[in-house]
């Protein structure tokens, strides 16, 4: 069919899409007026507070634990959260079923990287580059947690970070903007499915809004301070692809922006995210954050910290029983507008109508589905795939991976070479039984059968005994090869975890060198939720995987890189510093007056004297068992200039020069070299990941267009600036293969 014949039908078809859409947005929100006209403003100030369940606190407990159920049933809770299972769920909505109105709970749950199964720690899928995997691992988690009765999770994280000091760094997508957008869409697409309401769903919750990652010298929870032209060029950014991908809901962060807690600030919950970005869903305080302003000194009392930060746009208060205990005597004083009240309920309300849970409030309390839908085998299979693509080889001298399965003897050396429980990291949910884990050991064990493995700890993780070093050395000597599995422990990373040393602890460096004196070859596995220092050993093993951790299926997925059934392809999401003294470090800086020329340029350099000036490992960085050639077969774009809404496109060859098939993340970096204020030396804009068997070649085709080049001015207008770009083609962010030249025009 012609298409001037279908576009009218195209025509049609969106008007009629849009209307069914509208209308039914409005039948939702005629319910919710419905509802909120018979609420009493006790039962409205019920619906914007949230209680923890009395099983597990995720943070400071702020009040003696009460009687949580009566008060439900008196209208007083909207929320609750840390409450799993159908057993579980069931008594809590029971309860809300005997309340006046009849109002649903809503139950939260950190799901941030898997329910019954973990997937790997946010910061490893980010290695991945797959935005699509990380969506699959998602949609598991929504299925598995939406049968065991929660509708909502506190997820996607999507604080940038640049101090691999702050121990949350685990809980993001690492350090750019743009990587850190499209995987935010992603998980909120994954725990959303693609629309709310399916009962396989749960809400997303974009957090911690907002600039959380920037907290000064990386301690969680310390203050932050930026011009607003970073925090709209560098944070905002993956807030606003949650936003724009339909994230349910928004938490406040406990960090002060610029001398405002989050919490109470108007800036960013009412100009930025419900003006500006005309949010529709709710926003709530993370744990106690409102009650928090006391001790920030932003507040006297939880009467004030109510009132602030319910005129700063939070919805809903997580556990500071603020709102519950001062937000009725503030509308009497006349302090907060009923008005104010209405919004908030307004928001809340809707998102209950739109899971569905007026119709239902036990749609998603069902104990068969929970018993059909969790720990299912292909989800399994999901997990170890999204493990594999997690993993990133840093170095593989003399190609000494992958391992061969007909090694007479393997010596398995390491504190972390029997972890099970271990490899789930930090924010894991303790549902899996520890037994269902596979080791390193043990996977290594069932992947070569004809293999010996002997296995020696060597050391603890974190303390100065060496009194595992001889037998360890010994169990090397025996060996063809020698796999060393080495690491932080697992809650070294997460909240409340930043770390001022992130060097690799205790002994482990000293018995890595001593194994490494035995002259056996040596592959280094190393586990962690932040970036490490290992300097030594990135000089001296052969061969290097940083694994992070890995979840469920970490064992298995490590043992299948380390003999070649998956060839790693992942690439570092944030910068690997060469030590504490160079953070923050990270590629996407401005050049400086004085930019180095190169690591040894010690004169006109921001830089240290006693340091190279490059990272350890850079921004995008991670090998394959196979090498690949770009040849720049047509060193000009298929024009030189871009004007008004054009493009040009860069064309170029990839070739597979080794003898494994792999897969290839070429990147591809933008940057202005003159602009006002002034622009970073580079940009991701773009990637491609490109799948070539043993020398196979493929054409690689990438569009650059005016979209690619727009940035916030000093006056924070979204714009673009006519002059001259350069346009770069790599595997890494310092390992640029490929430029072009073009020029913006009006
Ligand atoms: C914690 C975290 C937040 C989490 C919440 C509920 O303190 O900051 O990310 O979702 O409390 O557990």
């Amino acid at each position: 069919m012609k298409f001037n014949k279908i576009a009218p039908v195209l025509l049609v078809l969106s008007v009629f899409i849009f209307l069914k859409q509208a209308s039914a947005q409005d039948g939702i929100d005629r319910k919710v007026d419905s509802v909120l006209s018979k609420m009493t403003l006790a039962e409205k100030v019920g619906q914007m507070n949230q209680y923890n369940g009395d099983w597990e606190a995720t943070g400071p407990v702020t009040k003696a634990v009460g009687d949580k159920l009566a008060e439900i049933k008196q209208g007083k809770v909207g929320a609750v959260l840390n409450i799993m299972g159908s057993a579980h769920t069931k008594m809590f909505q029971d309860a809300a079923m005997q309340s006046r109105l009849k109002i649903p709970l809503l139950f939260g749950q950190d799901v941030i990287h898997g329910y019954r199964i973990t997937f790997p720690i946010p910061l490893a899928e980010a290695s991945s580059w797959n935005p699509d995997a990380i969506e699959r691992a998602e949609r598991i988690a929504a299925t598995e947690a939406s049968a065991s009765g929660i509708n909502w999770t506190f997820a996607p994280m999507v604080d940038i970070a640049r101090d691999p000091r702050w121990g949350r760094v685990m809980e993001g997508a690492g350090e750019d903007p743009y990587l850190g957008s499209l995987i935010a869409a992603a998980r909120v697409h994954g725990f959303q499915g693609r629309s709310l309401g399916s009962i396989d769903a749960v809400m997303a919750c974009a957090k911690h809004f907002a600039a959380y990652g920037a907290a000064i010298g990386g301690r969680d929870y310390n203050s932050v301070d930026m011009s607003l032209h970073s925090l709209w060029e560098v944070y905002l950014p993956p807030f606003k692809a949650a936003a724009e991908a339909g994230a349910a809901t928004f938490m406040n962060s406990f960090n002060d922006l610029n001398g405002t807690p989050a919490t109470g600030n108007t800036y960013l919950q009412r100009e930025v995210l419900k003006k500006i970005w005309n949010f529709k869903g709710f926003v709530v305080s993370d744990w106690g954050s409102i009650g928090e302003m006391i001790p920030h000194g932003y507040a006297k009392d939880n009467y004030q910290a109510a009132e602030i930060a319910v005129k700063a746009g939070n919805d809903m208060d997580m556990e500071s029983h603020s709102y519950i205990e001062n937000l009725e005597k503030l509308v009497n004083d006349g302090k907060v507008s009923i008005s104010l009240i209405d919004e908030s309920i307004r928001r809340i309300l809707r998102k209950k109508f739109e899971m569905g849970l007026f119709d239902d409030p036990y749609r998603f309390i069902n104990p068969a589905r929970e018993k059909s839908l969790l720990n299912l085998p292909a989800s399994q299979t999901e997990a170890r795939s999204m493990a594999q693509k997690s993993i990133v080889l840093l170095k593989n001298s003399n190609q000494l991976l992958p391992l061969s399965k007909d090694l007479k003897t393997v010596a398995v050396i390491g504190p972390l070479a029997k972890a099970k429980k271990e490899q789930k990291g930090f924010w894991s949910l303790d549902i899996e039984p520890n037994e269902d884990i596979t080791s390193v050991i043990e996977a290594l064990k069932k992947t070569a059968p004809k293999t010996q493995f002997v296995f020696q700890k060597g050391c603890n993780i974190d303390d100065q005994s060496r009194a595992g070093f001889a037998d360890a050395v010994e169990a090397a000597k025996t060996a063809d090869v020698v796999v060393m599995a080495m690491g932080e422990a697992p809650d070294m990373t997460g909240e409340a975890k930043s770390k001022a040393n992130i060097h690799l602890p205790g002994v482990q460096e000293d018995l890595i060198k001593a194994v490494i004196a035995t002259g056996k070859p040596v592959v280094v596995l190393l586990m962690a939720g932040r970036p490490m220092i290992f300097n030594w050993t990135a000089d001296n093993a052969n061969a290097i995987l940083y694994t992070w951790w890995l979840g469920s299926q970490g064992g298995n997925a490590i043992a299948d890189v380390l003999y070649g059934a998956y060839n790693p392809s992942g690439k570092l999401p944030i910068t690997f510093p060469r030590t504490e003294g160079q953070i923050p470090i990270y590629y996407n800086h401005l050049n400086t007056g004085r930019p180095a020329a190169n690591d040894k340029d010690v004169f006109y350099k921001s830089a240290y004297i006693d340091l190279p000036n490059s990272p350890r490992f850079a921004f995008g960085y991670g090998l394959s068992y196979t090498t690949f050639d770009y040849i720049d077969n047509e060193p000009t774009a298929s024009s030189a200039r871009i004007k008004d809404n054009g493009s040009l496109q860069i064309s170029f060859t990839l070739k597979n020069t080794g003898k494994y098939a792999g897969e290839e993340t070429i990147q591809l970096y933008i940057r202005q070299m003159v602009s006002q204020p002034l622009r970073p030396v580079k940009e991701l804009k773009d990637f491609k990941k490109v799948f070539l068997q043993p020398g196979e070649s493929r054409k690689v085709t990438f569009t650059v267009s005016r979209d690619m080049l727009y940035f916030y001015n000093d006056s924070l207008q979204y714009v673009t600036q006519p002059g001259d770009f350069q346009v770069m083609i790599g595997s890494a962010s310092d390992d640029i293969r490929l430029k072009r030249a073009f020029e913006l025009s009006n």
